[in-house]
């Protein structure tokens, strides 16, 4: 970067779950903090999260989110130039609590607000890898969410496939549930299928058609099943087995639906992103059978909800000057064709 250029500083506030994460990040594309809060230990005897003590939380601990990140970062608000925030997908109440105060400081800063949405978030955490080149696909896989977005362009996404059921990141908490696995089950379930074998063959949905749409609501139901009938005979099943069945199973399923979009949209990177990025049985397939495309996934830390991977993705907007004005409504079922 040319010395007589300013640098450029945006804070970014993610709250559409049950993270509350603030982030600062250096000439669009060096994070210098992210603070996140997790409230994932109050949820836990729910076993899922409950809307309304998410939005509580994110009250609670937001202000104080945006004074650790500035402080670690080592700047103060003057030196922003504006504040990125997800406004949707997300639980409503979780998010218009990050949306207020995203609002509130950019009105109080004189900045300008950067819409983002949780999803191209996601994606956008691969530009912590490297900078990406266009055209690319992307698979994202979330608790919310599954699915194929093909990027013409920075800003551009068009999804391709999806889920049209039950979202990855759920069937695993479902099934996780089930064993009787703490929530959010998808990271133990991973490490016990690395012990065990697919022994049960459970049924890869939509496998064979040639669409790009997935279903995994099948595949947890004939877990379930399984699990349920062996237990009124008073069997015990294996659950390092169970684990690695289903693992097994959803890998399948997400490596030949990714085959099929990059065949029909050849693009030089893959870029695979959301919280069940962090699977480690994913990762290994991907290494071995993605080896005609460069495959980027995000570091660990940023797989799971932050702020750090909004800002990247709030960068791309600035660039493209995506500003929002302050009646921003939050958008809970916000889908990527509708972007503002
Ligand atoms: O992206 P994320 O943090 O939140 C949403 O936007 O949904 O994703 C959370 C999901 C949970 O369902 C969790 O079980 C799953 O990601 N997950 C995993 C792993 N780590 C987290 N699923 C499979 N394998 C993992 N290692
Ligand atoms: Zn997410």
């Amino acid at each position: 970067m040319n010395e007589e250029m300013k640098d450029r500083y945006i804070l970014a506030i993610e709250s559409s779950c049950d993270e509350t994460s603030v982030a600062i990040l250096k000439n669009d594309k060096e994070l210098l903090s992210n603070i996140i809060a997790s409230q994932v230990e109050s949820h836990k005897r729910f076993g899922g999260v409950v809307p309304e003590i998410a939005s509580r939380h994110h009250v609670e601990v937001v202000t104080t989110c945006i004074e650790e990140a500035l402080q670690e970062a080592g700047i103060e608000a003057e030196d922003l130039d504006a504040v990125g925030v997800t406004y949707g997908p997300g639980l409503v109440g979780a998010l218009l609590v990050g949306m207020a105060s995203a609002k509130a400081f950019a009105w109080a800063h004189g900045l300008p607000l950067i819409p983002v949405n949780h999803m191209a978030g996601h994606l956008m955490a691969a530009r912590a890898v490297k900078e990406l080149t266009y055209p690319l696909m992307a698979l994202l896989v979330s608790g919310g969410h599954t699915e194929l977005v093909y990027v013409a362009a920075p800003g551009d996404y068009k999804i391709i496939g999806e889920t049209r059921d039950d979202a990855v990141g759920e069937a695993y908490d479902k099934v996780g549930r089930l064993m009787g696995l703490t929530y959010p089950a998808g990271r133990e379930m991973d490490e016990l299928a690395h012990e065990g074998q697919d022994v049960y063959h459970f049924p890869r949905a939509m496998i064979k058609e040639d669409n790009l749409e997935f279903s995994f609501s099948g595949l947890k139901s004939a877990v379930i099943n399984l699990y349920h009938n062996a237990q009124q005979k008073g069997q015990e099943l294996d659950i390092v087995d169970l684990c690695a069945s289903f693992q097994t199973a959803v890998l399948d399923i997400l490596m030949v639906k990714t085959k099929k979009a990059l065949e029909k949209y050849p693009v030089g990177t893959l870029v695979v992103a959301g919280g069940v990025a962090a699977n480690q049985g994913l990762r290994e397939r991907l290494a071995v059978e993605m080896r005609d495309v460069d495959v980027i996934i995000p570091p660990l830390r940023l797989c799971g909800d932050n702020a750090g991977m909004i800002a990247l993705a709030a960068a791309i907007e600035f660039e493209r000057g995506n500003f929002a004005k302050l009646d921003l409504n939050a958008k809970p079922s916000l889908v990527f064709q509708e972007m503002e």
